[in-house]
């Protein structure tokens, strides 16, 4: 058995045709460049990673994702299964190995040990709230600059439009220990095992440790993306909820001039619960603020779902929000993956 358990999502990559245009948006969506070369552009955000999404120049895709492993033995072993590559060092910021793997959909897997972590100048608590008659705040005003950019902690999941979601979970399982939190099944009810899956919500297996609700997100390519694998989006931890609203109020303002459209929200999600955030690229890739999200240690059992069960009973839709616009119509369709 070659398979690991991963200690965590590291960064994304996408392939862009523009990298100057994919920086302007990202540093508009709240990223600092790190590195720009003629073919590749990395871009941080305020936490401790090196870098937090990758973009190669070149026709529109998503090539993959990348996760930290807990040792160099773990490479070393997965580096021995079938699908994945003999161990690389990286010449990116931070250094460390890697080994890769292709995913059922096609999609790249990086797996890296010993990237150095950057140093980071200042706390990354938030202010301190004071909600629901709980006084965390005394003698200390809250305040944000005007018009800045919002701060990014750190990448959080992203999401495939895969064309067999159960294989794809299968594989994730068997190399990297991915785990299922939530499958989402379609009616009619009762909804059992059996019924059809069209999307799974999964979290890394790290024990008793707390992990986030999901690190990865299957939705159905034939549904989404007229049977086309791919992106369905990337998202990033926010530093507080006014980060998500900060955010919005700037890709907003420079929507019309770069060419940015608002996808889906403000919002809170039913699965995994966060306050989320979609925006498109000029290149159409979806990319998500999120902040607040459900974390899980591995005592909880996959959940499965009735997809047209949570929200109004009277008005049944498919992911609707707990409060905030429903899903839009083009969310993870063919333009983006
Ligand atoms: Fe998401």
């Amino acid at each position: 058995m070659s398979g690991i358990k991963v200690k965590e999502v590291a960064y994304p990559t996408l392939q862009c045709p523009d990298l100057d245009i994919q920086e302007q948006f990202l540093i508009h969506f709240g990223m600092h460049t790190v590195q720009k070369t003629e073919d590749t552009l990395l871009m941080r955000g305020e936490g401790p990673q090196q870098f937090i999404e990758v973009c190669k120049k070149g026709e529109k895709k998503f090539i993959g994702a990348a996760f930290n492993a807990e040792s160099l033995e773990d490479l070393e072993k997965l580096s021995k299964a079938e699908s994945f590559t003999d161990i690389e060092e990286l010449q990116t910021p931070g250094g460390g190995f890697s080994t890769k793997g292709i995913d059922p959909d096609g999609l790249e897997v990086a797996v890296l040990f010993g990237t150095k972590e950057r140093d980071i100048d200042k706390e990354l608590i938030p202010h301190a709230s004071n909600e629901g008659g709980q006084k965390n705040r005394i003698n200390e005003i809250k305040r944000f600059s005007k018009g800045t950019y919002p701060k990014i902690l750190r990448f959080g999941h992203y999401g495939i439009n895969s064309v067999n979601i159960p294989e794809a979970l299968k594989w994730y399982n068997s190399h990297i220990g991915i785990i299922a939190t939530d499958i989402i099944k379609v009616p009619p009810p009762p909804i059992t095992e059996d019924s059809m899956t069209i999307g799974i919500f999964a979290r890394l297996d790290r024990g008793l440790e707390p992990t986030d609700h999901h690190s990865i997100f299957w939705l159905d390519a034939n549904l989404q993306s007229e049977g086309v694998p791919g992106l369905n989006h990337v998202s990033f931890e926010m530093v507080s909820i006014d980060d998500v609203f900060m955010g919005h109020e700037i890709l907003k303002k420079h929507a019309k001039e770069f060419n940015y459209e608002s996808e889906w929200g403000v919002g809170r999600h039913y699965q995994g619960s966060q306050i989320f955030d979609y925006w498109r690229s000029p290149f159409k890739q979806i990319h998500e603020h999120q902040t607040d999200g459900d974390y899980f240690d591995n005592t909880i059992p996959p959940q499965l779902i009735d997809a047209s069960g949570d929200g109004d009973p009277k008005n049944p839709e498919l992911g609707p929000s707990q409060w905030g616009d429903p899903i839009s119509a083009t969310f993870g369709n063919k333009e983006g993956v």
